[in-house]
């Protein structure tokens, strides 16, 4: 890999886009060149990067030829079209998308856990579900300590998840309703403005959403853990920025409230945010913006045995996507 790679972003306009273009600059990437790509409605804006204004161009068929590295958040129809091309082209795909996650020859990566997973890559490499990637920040260490069998959780996901539009979308309804004004809608089935929605993405036949199974599926590619099951309600509220996700774990080992906080203290990429006597727990409008997830309300399952219940936060623009994707590719450079 040439070490001042030729880096693309597919879906640079969008709200992982901008973010992807931020946290490069931010983690000093050694970027030797950028290409902003996205779709044709797009071309001839400018976006900044290390001060300069850099254009948009149309992504193309032909828009791989010299890139080294392209990291794609275009939604999965794109990738799925364009990310095979790139690869083609002698390029590696960091995915944002969930067109690959669950493909064989495609490793599924969070750099805190199967860092080493990157080198079976064969030209594309897939970035987690955001919900997924919050939750395991916190879970995977307790798993290497005590053993995951299970979890049950539910999720408390920021509107930006959904992209720009629904951003703006929020913010259109909570002027409406604050007017007094009829509420629109163009994104969500629902109003959310004031209102949290139990449904994020489509529904399957028994009843959970895609969202929802991603938890268990992503989880054991991750963690290398085929036995992990996963039960979980995703659940869509008006906060604009950073997923919450209430966790209740049931593990192989007995497991301490003291004994999870000094392995989750130690964690990479997380702080421990866990003093409820002052009212000091993980909330989404202080992670919003910030690398680190956060865990808190550490305490013992009630009701199972081996059972640990937490709450994690993460900016899933962040972790969830645009920061994951950059240390990928950071990991390609070693
Ligand atoms: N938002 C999150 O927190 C999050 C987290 C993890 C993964 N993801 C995934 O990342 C992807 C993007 O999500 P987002 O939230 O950034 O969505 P978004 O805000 O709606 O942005 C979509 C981006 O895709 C571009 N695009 C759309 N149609 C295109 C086309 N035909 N050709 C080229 N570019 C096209 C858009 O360009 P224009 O501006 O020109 O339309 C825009 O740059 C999705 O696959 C999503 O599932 C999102």
């Amino acid at each position: 890999m040439n070490r001042t790679p030729h880096v693309a972003v597919v879906g640079a306009t969008g709200a992982v886009g901008i973010e992807m273009i931020q946290t490069l600059e931010k983690r000093r990437f050694p970027v030797g060149k950028l290409t902003l790509l996205a779709s044709a409605r797009s071309a001839g804006k400018k976006l900044k990067f290390q001060g300069a204004d850099m254009p948009v161009g149309e992504l193309k068929k032909d828009s791989f030829r010299g890139i080294d590295i392209a990291l794609f958040s275009a939604g999965g129809s794109i990738s799925k079209e364009f990310a095979p091309l790139a690869a083609q082209a002698g390029c590696v795909v960091i995915d944002n998308s969930s067109a690959f996650r669950m493909d064989d020859a495609v490793p599924l990566v969070i750099p805190e856990i199967n860092a080493g997973d990157v080198k079976k890559h064969q030209g594309i490499i897939a970035n987690p579900n955001c919900t997924t990637a919050v939750t395991l920040m916190a879970l995977y260490p307790l798993h290497q300590a005590f053993g995951v069998r299970r979890i049950f959780a539910s999720s408390y996901q920021a509107v930006s998840g959904t992209g720009a539009k629904a951003i703006e979308e929020l913010e259109r309804q909570v002027g409406e309703v604050v007017h007094g004004k009829p509420v629109t809608k163009e994104v969500y089935p629902h109003q959310i403005a004031f209102n949290v929605l139990p449904h994020v993405d489509s529904f399957l036949p028994g009843g959970y959403t895609k969202e929802e199974m991603k938890m268990e599926n992503e989880g054991r590619k991750i963690m290398h853990q085929p036995a992990f099951r996963a039960s979980v309600t995703c659940v869509r509220v008006p906060v604009y920025r950073a997923h919450s996700v209430a966790v209740s774990a049931e593990f192989e080992r007995p497991v301490t409230v003291e004994a999870a906080r000094e392995v989750l203290k130690k964690a990479p990429g997380l702080d421990v945010v866990d003093n409820p006597e002052a009212k000091e727990y993980p909330l989404p409008l202080h992670i919003a913006g910030r690398d680190n997830c956060a865990v808190g309300r550490l305490r013992k399952d009630c009701a199972m045995d081996n059972g640990l219940c937490f709450w994690v936060v993460g900016d899933q623009l962040l972790k969830g996507a645009a920061l994951n994707a950059v240390q990928i590719a950071e990991l390609l450079l070693k």
